[in-house]
C-alpha cells in the first residue's frame, strides 16, 4: 500500500503526525510546490515526504484533506481514478446549498472521483484531536468510516488500526452522513464526539 495526503493544512498535517508516529511513509501535497511544504513535512517526521500533486496521486490510497469546494479541482488532476482509494476527510459545513441537504456531501465527492473507491472518514474530529496520539491509557480514539463499497472499507479499517485508532463502521455513505455529516448548518449527532474504545 502507498499513501498520500492531499491538502497539507490543519487536517493534512494532523494525519501526517499519525503516519509519522507509526513510521509509515506518506506523501503530502497541496497547491504549493513540494519545496514549500518540505520543511513542515520534515519537522513532522522523516517518513512524511513533500511531493508535487501529480507525484502524490501515484499513491494507491489518497486522503483528501482540502476545503470541500476544492475536491473537484483535485479530482480533475487525474483522467481516471480506477484502482485508487480516496479517504474523504472533508466536511461540507455550509458549503452545500439547502436543496442538497438530503444528499451526503461524500456522494458529491464520490461522483467527482469517478472510478475510485471512496471511504468517508477521519472527518469528525477537530484537527488538534486528530493530531494527538490516539492511544491513551485504556483505549483507542475512535474514527468513523462509511462507504458504499464494503470491499473498500477493509483496507481503511486496517490503516486506521495501524495508525492506532479504533475504526467504527457506520454503514453506507448516507447512513454515516446522517450521523456525522451536516444538514445545511447543523451537524450530525456524532460530530466532534471524542470517543474511545478499549479494543481496536
Ligand atoms: N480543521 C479542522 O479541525 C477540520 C476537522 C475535520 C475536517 N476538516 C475538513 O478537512 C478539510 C481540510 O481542512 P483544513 O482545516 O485542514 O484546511 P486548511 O488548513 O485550510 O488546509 C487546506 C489545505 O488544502 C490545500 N488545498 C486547497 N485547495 C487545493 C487544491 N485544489 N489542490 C491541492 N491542495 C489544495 C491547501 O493548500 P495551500 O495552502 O497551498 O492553499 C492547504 O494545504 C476541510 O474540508 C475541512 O472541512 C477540518
Amino acid at each position: 500500500m502507498s499513501y498520500a495526503i492531499v491538502g497539507f493544512g490543519e487536517v493534512g498535517q494532523a494525519l501526517a503526525h499519525a503516519f509519522a508516529r507509526r513510521n509509515i511513509r506518506v506523501a503530502v501535497a497541496g497547491r504549493r510546490p513540494a519545496e514549500a511544504l518540505a520543511p513542515q513535512a520534515r519537522a513532522i517526521g522523516p517518513e512524511v515526504v513533500a511531493t508535487s500533486l501529480p507525484q502524490a496521486l501515484e499513491a494507491d490510497t489518497i486522503i483528501l484533506a482540502v476545503p470541500f469546494a476544492e475536491h473537484e479541482a483535485v479530482a480533475k488532476a487525474l483522467p481516471s481514478w480506477e484502482g485508487k482509494t480516496i479517504i474523504d476527510a472533508t466536511n461540507a459545513f455550509g458549503a452545500l446549498p439547502d436543496e442538497f441537504d438530503s444528499i451526503p456531501s461524500s456522494a458529491f465527492v464520490a461522483k467527482a472521483f469517478t472510478g475510485a473507491k471512496l471511504v468517508k472518514g477521519f472527518n469528525h474530529l477537530a484537527a488538534a484531536k486528530l493530531a494527538a496520539d490516539p492511544v491513551v491509557e485504556g483505549g483507542h480514539r475512535v474514527v468513523f468510516l462509511s462507504s458504499d463499497d464494503e470491499e473498500a472499507v477493509a483496507p481503511v479499517v486496517a490503516l486506521a488500526k495501524q495508525l492506532g485508532f479504533a475504526p467504527v463502521k457506520l454503514g453506507r455513505l448516507n447512513e454515516g452522513g446522517a450521523l456525522v455529516g451536516t444538514r445545511g448548518r447543523t451537524w450530525g449527532q456524532l460530530i466532534f464526539q471524542d470517543v474511545f474504545k478499549k479494543e481496536q
